[in-house]
Order: structure tokens, then sequence, then C-alpha cells
């Protein structure tokens, strides 16, 4: 057993239109955590980067919750820990900020305890915490992930595209809690939006799988979440509509948003500068992100 464990960890993209918490993404933007433990007989944590001033530093930190369960799994005995975050991915705005948290400290104590628990086990065990395993599965295994729950069992399968695919993501000032997010959404849809759904998603996969992109404006049509979603973004239809005159492929809310996320094969600067413009003339100020698919999720890069 080590004492130290530094990771890092993707900031992901779910549901993609209409693979509702089925389908994400891992992305180029990093969380990453150092742990160790120690003899202080204290829980200290350091944060620095996105977040900063409103993620609790005391037991009721969602990274020392997961790296609290692994440790009582593994039945290591510790007496204190340090935790040092270095955030990059916005918290609270539908990139995955929670399951680049939960991975993290899954992972990192995973790594501080000799590697006890499988990718499977940790996939698991983090999608249990999350409660549903789209934004986990790309955190931990990179890529393009598609996961379904099967007799409770969180299940995945990740692949690359093979060609070029960028993500243009405009981040809006405000945050939007994935729990608020999910209020709006009703019990049950009806039978024709389900059909709907089921095949924009049977699309998105085939599209992705095989370089398809001039399906994804289809491709990413939903009607079980967004429709129901779009009053908690202000401008959201314009955003989508400044995306595709600047030569998007397709748009769709990144998660449970606020922010909102442009597939591309060219042109990305125009479509992130179209896309903010929409914001701001919304009354929303709003920067862009220009993303690749990661293809590795959550790795151990130092002990
Ligand atoms: N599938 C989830 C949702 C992702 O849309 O609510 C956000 O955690």
């Amino acid at each position: 057993m080590t004492n130290t464990a530094r990771v890092s960890v993707p900031g992901t993209t779910a549901n993609c239109g209409p693979g509702f918490d089925a389908v994400g993404i891992a992305c180029t933007i990093y969380n990453d955590l150092e742990l160790t433990l120690n003899s202080t007989n204290q829980l200290t944590i350091d944060i620095v980067g996105e977040g900063r001033e409103f993620i609790p530093t005391n037991e009721q930190n969602v990274v020392w919750q997961a790296i609290k369960m692994v440790l009582d799994r593994t039945g290591i005995k510790y007496q204190g820990a340090h935790i040092k975050m270095v955030n990059n991915v916005p918290l609270a705005r539908g990139l995955g900020s929670s399951a680049a948290a939960i991975v993290a400290g899954l992972v990192a104590a995973n790594a501080v305890t000799g590697e006890s628990m499988t990718k499977q086990e940790l996939f698991e065990l983090a999608t249990e915490i999350e409660g549903h395993p789209d934004n986990v599965a790309p955190a931990i295994f990179g890529g393009i992930t598609l996961s379904v729950l099967n007799k409770g069992r969180a299940q995945c399968l990740s692949f690359m595209p093979p060609a070029k695919l960028t993500m243009v993501v405009a981040v809006p000032e405000f945050t939007l809690a994935t729990s608020a997010s999910r209020n709006v959404l009703p019990k049950e849809v009806p039978y024709k939006d389900a059909v709907f759904n089921i095949s924009r998603t049977a699309l998105l996969v085939g599209a992705l799988t095989q370089g398809e992109f001039g399906h994804l404006q289809c491709a990413l049509e939903d009607r079980i979440h967004q429709p129901y979603r779009q009053q908690l973004i202000p401008g959201l239809q314009d955003v989508f509509r400044a995306a595709k005159e600047a030569g998007a492929l397709g748009s769709a809310i990144s998660g449970a948003g606020p922010c909102l996320i442009s597939f591309a094969n060219q042109n990305e600067e125009q479509i992130g500068q179209a896309m903010v413009s929409a914001f701001n003339t919304n009354g929303i100020r709003a920067k862009y992100l220009l993303l690749n698919i990661d293809n590795q999720g959550a790795r151990v890069v130092g002990q």
C-alpha cells in the first residue's frame, strides 16, 4: 500500500440529445486530485479552480465520501487524509463535475489501497452513488459510452468514432442543479415520443460508430427531456439556431444543462462565437470551450 495517489479525471457530456441517461462522452477537460492518507487524525481538503467557493471542505465533500466507501470496503485502517483538488470542469453546468468528483475519489482510493477493485466494480459503485450511469461511464472508461442498468447492474460499452469530431460547448454563467433539471421532467412520456427517441438514439449510435456525421442534425433530436428543460435555459433555441447557421453538425443540452453543446468537424471557433453571442442576445453571459473526445478516462498519474 502506498500513501499517496494522484489521479486525473475527464469532464463528460451526457445524453447527447435523445440518449437520456444512456449516452455519454468523455471530454478533454480534467479535474486533478491528490489523495494522501496520513496520521494527522484529521481530514484536510484544499481546492483550486472551479467551484472552490461552493464545495464543502469537510466530511460532506463528495470526493471524500467516495474515498471513504472504498476504504471501508477494503477494510484499510486510516487515521487522517489530505485531499488536493484542482478543478477545471465547471461546477453544476452539465459537464459532469459531480461524476468527475465521485470517480476521482474512487480511483484515488483504489490506487492507495493496492488496486483491489476493477474498473467495472468502480463503475458499478460510481453509478450507485451518482444514481445514473451516463456521466460516470465516460469518466471511468473514456470515449463515447453507451450504458444500461441491467437488473440493477451497470453495464457499458465504450468506443471512439473513426473520424475527427469536436465538441463546442457554450458555458453560460449561471448554474443549474441536476435535481432541479430532473424535477421538470414528466413521470411518463407519450408512446410516439418514446418511438421518436428510440429511432434517433439508434441513428446517433450508428452515425458516431461509422463517422457518418451528416446524420447528426436529425440524430440529436429529442422529445423526452429537452422540450421540458428548455424553460430553464433562456435562449436555447437561439443558441441551437446560431450554431447550425455557423456550420455545426448538430446541438443538444449537455447533460442536465445549462451548457449547450454543438458537434463539429470544421468552423469550431465561429460556432463557439455564434453560440455565445446568441446567449448574450438573451441577456446571458457565456464563454465557449472547444473540446475533443478523451479516449482514456480516469487515470492514475502518480503515486
Ligand atoms: N442524464 C442525466 C440528466 C445527466 O440528464 O439528468 C445529468 O447528470
